[in-house]
């Protein structure tokens, strides 16, 4: 039986790749497959960044682990995401059909995690978690989150790629 890895391997595992990757493209694909694979309640991993000069701005699905999401575009006033991007602040929903801002990627989906990504204190991605459990986003999984999207922050700060 396959068993979860604990939130602290998972950000060793996560600290090492950050360290091994050369650009920001490279680490978030890595860290998608990672954590998708690693944490087994996070059932869809995905990246979403703003486009660069969109105006209205908009968030555009980058790398990704699990089903085929319908939302490859989502404007700042919609989804859970919407708000992530816009507030600047992540998003714990532990229960998406209580939360009317949500946009179903998919029926199996109960709860939903997203941490936005800053480069220079300016917002410019996101990264969004689904799991199939309800409340499956615990402070510790908040926390793990944050860092990664931190650790993107950072690479793209070194390099634009
Ligand atoms: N649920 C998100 C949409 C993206 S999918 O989960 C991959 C939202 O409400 O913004």
């Amino acid at each position: 039986m396959q068993v979860s890895a604990t939130v602290q391997e998972v950000k060793a595992e996560i600290d090492s790749l950050a360290a091994s990757s050369v650009t920001a493209q490279e680490l978030m694909s890595a860290m998608v497959e990672l954590l998708h694979k690693r944490m087994l309640k996070y059932n869809w991993v995905g990246f979403y960044m703003m486009e660069a000069g969109a105006q209205p701005p908009v968030l555009v699905l980058g790398p990704f682990q699990g089903a085929m999401t319908p939302h490859a575009r989502i404007p700042l006033h919609e989804g859970i995401c919407g708000a992530a991007a816009s507030t600047g602040k992540t998003v714990v929903v532990d229960d998406v059909t209580k939360d009317p801002r949500y946009l179903a990627c998919s029926l199996e989906t109960k709860s939903e995690i997203v941490a936005p990504i800053f480069v220079r204190g300016k917002v410019v991605g996101e990264l969004d978690i689904d799991s199939h459990f309800p409340a499956a986003f615990a402070l510790e999984d908040q926390t793990l989150v944050e860092h990664c999207a931190s650790l993107i922050g950072k690479k793209l700060e070194k390099s634009p790629v």
